[in-house]
This record gives C-alpha cells, sequence and structure tokens, in this order.
C-alpha cells in the first residue's frame, strides 16, 4: 500500500493535519519505552491520519537485528501495547516503513552507517531529508549521540529541510549536570532544534490548565492571593520501584517527580496569562513561575521539606515488600521513595500563598491532583456559625486517574432550621468526551514533527527547575536520613508530611475526596455536611 488510506480515524479526530514528509529515528530501539510507547502512540497517530504517507522510521540499537527481524518483533509487541487494537491493513502500511540499523552508540561507524540509511529512506520512501533523532536511551548516551549525530553532519538543516532532537528525561541529575548536557547539545544543534519531553505535558487533563484558565472569564479574577488560601499538588502512587531500582536509587523521589512533572503543574496553575500561545511566549511566563519561587536556606530545608522511604506493608490486600528489598536496590539504600513540601512564589500574584506538594510512590492510591483551597468567607453572615465550621471553596483539577474538575461549595440544607452543607459541582472529562484510547505520546510526537515546542522545555526552563531543588539536595546529600524506612506501604506518607500542613492550621486534602478540612466533602453530590445553626 502506497498510502495510508487503510488506516481508520482513531485518535485526534478533528485537529490538524498531516505533518509534512519525515524520518525518524529511534536511539534505544529495542527498549521497553519503543516497544511500550512509541512505537504504539505512532501507530495510532497513523490510524488517525496523523502521520505523513512519506514516513520511515529507523530504530537504532545495540541488538543485532535485521530490518525483518526488527518488523517481526514490533508486529508481536503492538498486539500487547496497542491502546486502540490493530488493524491489520494500517499495521501492514506501518510496517513497511520500519527499518533498522544496529551498532554501539559510542562507534562513529554506526552514524556512518545510519546516514546512509536516511539517505535511503529519502530516495525510496521520498522523507524530504526532514529527521527526528528520539534518544529513548539511557541519559548516559543523551551527549555522546548528539555529538557523533553532529560530527556525521546528521543534525545539519536549511532553509527546506529540518532536523530535531527529542530526549526524554531525566534531564541531567542536579543543576551542574543539567547546565553541562544543554551545553554539550547547543554545541552540536540549536534551541530550537531540541524538544525536551516531559510526558506529563502529554496529558490531556494538564493541558487542559491553560484552557480551563485561559478560555474562561470567571476563574482568572480570583486566581490569585487575595482569594486562594494555599495550592496542593499530589502526585501519589500504587506502584512501587518494579524493575527500575537500578535508575532509581540513584534518582530517588525528587529527582525523579520534582523538577520535571511537578514543576509543570506548578507552572501552568501558577503562571501568568502568555501574550500568545507560541511556544516562547508560553515558556517565558513558565520559566518566571520557576526563578520566582523562593530558593530555600538549609535551615528552610530542614523546616519545610520532608523526605521518606516506604517499608513494607499492605496495598489493595496483598503483602508488598519494602523498598530495601526491591530489586536492583541496596539493603541500606537511603534513597527518598517520598518527598513533600512546601514551596513560596515571590511574585506580586501568589506572594504569602504556599504550594504544597507531595509525591511518592507506594502510597494508598494513584491520583495526580492540583487542589486549590480558596480563603473563607470574610464575614460570618451565619452568626451562630463558628467560621472554622465553613469549609472553605475547593477547586480540584484532577489530572488522573478521574479526570475532571470538581468545585465545591456550601448550601443550605432544605428544612425550617438554617444548615449548611458542602456540595460538589463537577466536570468529568469522560461524560463530555468519551474516552480516547492513547499512550500519552501522541500528542508530543505529533508537534514535534510539527515543530510545535509549547509543550516541551526549553533550555533555561530545565536549569531553573533544578536550580529550585537543588538546595534541598545539597541538604540531603550532606545529610542522610536516619529514620528510613519511615512510611508503611499502603499509607499517605510519613507523618511528618502531615506536620508540615498541621502546623500552619492545614490538612492534606484526602485524594479520594473526603471530607479533609472542615467538615467538607467535595466528592459527594448531595449536602452530606450539615452544620446547624440554630
Ligand atoms: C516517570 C517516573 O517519569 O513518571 C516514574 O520516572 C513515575 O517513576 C512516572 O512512575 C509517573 O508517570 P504517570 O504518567 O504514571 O503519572
Amino acid at each position: 500500500m502506497d498510502s495510508n488510506d487503510g488506516c481508520v480515524q482513531a485518535t485526534r479526530e478533528t485537529v490538524g493535519q498531516p505533518p509534512p514528509a519525515c524520518a525518524m529515528v529511534i536511539f534505544g530501539a529495542g527498549g521497553d519505552l519503543t516497544k511500550r510507547k512509541l512505537i504504539p502512540a505512532i501507530y495510532n497517530l497513523a490510524r488517525g491520519k496523523l502521520l505523513p504517507d512519506r514516513f520511515a522510521i529507523i530504530g537504532v540499537s545495540v541488538e543485532q537485528f535485521s530490518t525483518d527481524e526488527f518488523r517481526a518483533h514490533a508486529t508481536q509487541d503492538i498486539k500487547e501495547y496497542s491502546t486502540s487494537g490493530v488493524d491489520e491493513n494500517c499495521w501492514n502500511w506501518f510496517v513497511q516503513r520500519l527499518f533498522y540499523v544496529s551498532g554501539d552508540f559510542n562507534d562513529p561507524q554506526l552514524y556512518a552507517r545510519l546516514g546512509e540509511q536516511l539517505g535511503k529512506v529519502e530516495n525510496e520512501e521520498g522523507t524530504g531529508g526532514n529527521c527526528l533523532f528520539y534518544f529513548a536511551t539511557s541519559p548516559a548516551f543523551f551527549a555522546v549521540i548528539a555529538q557523533h549525530l553532529g560530527d556525521a553532519g546528521l543534525t545539519k538543516q536549511d532553509d527546506k529541510t529540518w532536523r530535531r532532537l527529542v530526549i526524554e528525561k531525566p534531564f541531567g541529575h542536579d543543576l551542574t549536570s543539567a547546565v553541562a548536557l544543554n551545553h554539550a547539545l547547543l554545541d552540536v544543534i540549536g534551541e530550537k532544534q531540541i524538544f525536551r519531553i516531559d510526558h506529563y505535558l502529554g496529558k490531556e487533563t494538564v493541558q487542559n490548565i491553560l484552557a480551563f484558565r485561559f478560555a474562561n472569564g470567571i476563574f482568572e479574577p480570583v486566581w490569585n492571593r487575595r482569594y486562594v488560601d494555599h495550592v496542593q499538588i499530589t502526585v501519589s502512587e500504587e506502584l512501587g520501584v518494579e524493575m527500575r531500582g537500578g535508575y532509581y536509587d540513584g534518582a530517588g523521589a525528587l529527582r525523579d517527580m520534582v523538577p520535571n512533572h511537578i514543576f509543570q503543574l506548578i507552572t501552568l496553575t501558577a503562571m501568568e496569562p502568555p501574550i500568545s500561545f507560541e511556544a516562547d511566549e508560553v515558556h517565558d511566563e513558565q520559566t518566571k513561575v520557576l526563578r520566582a519561587i523562593q530558593q530555600m536556606t538549609p535551615e528552610h530545608v530542614l523546616d519545610q521539606a520532608v523526605r521518606g522511604q516506604y517499608g513494607d506493608g499492605t496495598i489493595n490486600g496483598k503483602h508488598v515488600r519494602a523498598y530495601r528489598a526491591e530489586p536492583n536496590v541496596p539493603p541500606a539504600s537511603n534513597t527518598p521513595t517520598y518527598v513533600a513540601m512546601a514551596l513560596h512564589i515571590d511574585n506580586w500574584r501568589w506572594a504569602g500563598v504556599p504550594f504544597y506538594l507531595r509525591t511518592g510512590k507506594r502510597l494508598a492510591d494513584r491520583v495526580t491532583q492540583i487542589v486549590i483551597r480558596f480563603r473563607r468567607p470574610p464575614f460570618v453572615l451565619f452568626r451562630k456559625t463558628s467560621v472554622n465550621s465553613i469549609a472553605p471553596n475547593e477547586l480540584v483539577i484532577s489530572i488522573q486517574p478521574n479526570e475532571g474538575i470538581p468545585l465545591s461549595f456550601e448550601a443550605k440544607v432544605p428544612g425550617p432550621v438554617v444548615r449548611l452543607g458542602a456540595v460538589n459541582m463537577s466536570f468529568q472529562y469522560s461524560d463530555y468526551f468519551g474516552t480516547t484510547p492513547s499512550t500519552g505520546y501522541e500528542t508530543l510526537l505529533y508537534d514535534c514533527m510539527m515543530g510545535d515546542s509549547t509543550l516541551f522545555q526549553r533550555a533555561d526552563m530545565v536549569e531553573a527547575g533544578w536550580a529550585a531543588v537543588q538546595p534541598i539536595l545539597d541538604v540531603w546529600n550532606a545529610l542522610p536520613a536516619r529514620d528510613f524506612p519511615n512510611y508503611p506501604a499502603g499509607s499517605w506518607g510519613p507523618e511528618q508530611a502531615t506536620e508540615l500542613l498541621r502546623r500552619d492550621g492545614r490538612e492534606w486534602r484526602d485524594p479520594s475526596g473526603a471530607p479533609s478540612h472542615g467538615n467538607g466533602n467535595i466528592a459527594a453530590g448531595p449536602p452530606v455536611r450539615p452544620v446547624s445553626t440554630s
């Protein structure tokens, strides 16, 4: 088949044109990311008619496959990892566009062979000289591969063609290494050609934060220190480190989740409206937020940042082992699997409004949500009700798994006696838009091919993110934790994290939606918390 006519419309049905003809080179084509996410995502684009007809993928890895073997593996794997089933016609079209080059990433010969293969797909598949190089490898190879691509002349673009690099996190392991990596890449290729992926930005619910804030007139006026008491961000996981102990033990919860995923959530929540949705305008505003995060002194770190590591415990009725007993984790490891902290954003909009964040593995539930807790009403009309018993309004941006946006407020419970109850207005994505099976990478890959870098991180954003967490890394490095493990698997983390908010007179919202502050219950529709005022 010469065109992808056999592909049915399945994802992103209504938006976008196919990108221009191009080739995509995946370094690390033998790895997990390629088979679980990248190939299924590109295949979903093909099904949604969002791939160019003139397209090719060249897998590059150390494994000695032929192109036929690579195609055969991909055909097996797609059955397991496709989120949209396998349409025979579409897959046949797709699989003919897979090619493979094997070699060692350190070997200059590999890049000579890759150059030949690129020339070949340009002639035979008509990919037009455009190419996306995707680094799905260990971060140790990022600078090496970029350097070799540059030396081999493969990163050169001209007026008619483009060459782009796509890099997965982790982007450095601290500020110094992130700066060094940026330098190494920028020696070879221009900033506009680099697409630093944070897969959180591939989530529709994360992208919707901007739409929610800036496509509606009613929220922005109250989105500031005058009306917001504080913001909470929870990214909790039930999973442990699975088979990633080798990587994770060198990273820990802070590096793994905070300067990247959680900072994306913070910047989108806290940024000023950009003057347009041009990538640089959005990035400028995000970067300003990161730069405004108050630098922590060592005393602040000890006071405002909490670390934890899970011991054994029970999740969903099953006993699970402690972090130190996970594969490839040293038995005396001091790596945190949990982190909580209070951050302050020093600008006019947010001065004095704490942003509390927490993330951890082996917690009671898998939830990602942003809670905007508003101030209580300043004047108590219901005189016999103490101000503390009126629950503050709460807006929850629920990123996953129950994608939606509930807003809680107080209402009068019907009846002759004046009583108040917390009620809920709720938007659920599934009610309006159904659910579209996706890997979360479709939009990001499509945008790379289109050259839209809005959902990617610019060098200065990455560095500003690391700069904000570096003081914590330094203090924790200098003072290894002495109380690990300090939370059982299946709990909500260490007691110190509860204390972090309690001493400010606040509480974490129960992510399941149960009442956490005052007596509010934002999950329930009907009033559930009557307060007598007579
Ligand atoms: C990855 C981290 O970047 O994000 C993992 O390395 C974490 O440790 C994952 O589990 C969480 O992503 P998601 O999409 O499941 O929330």
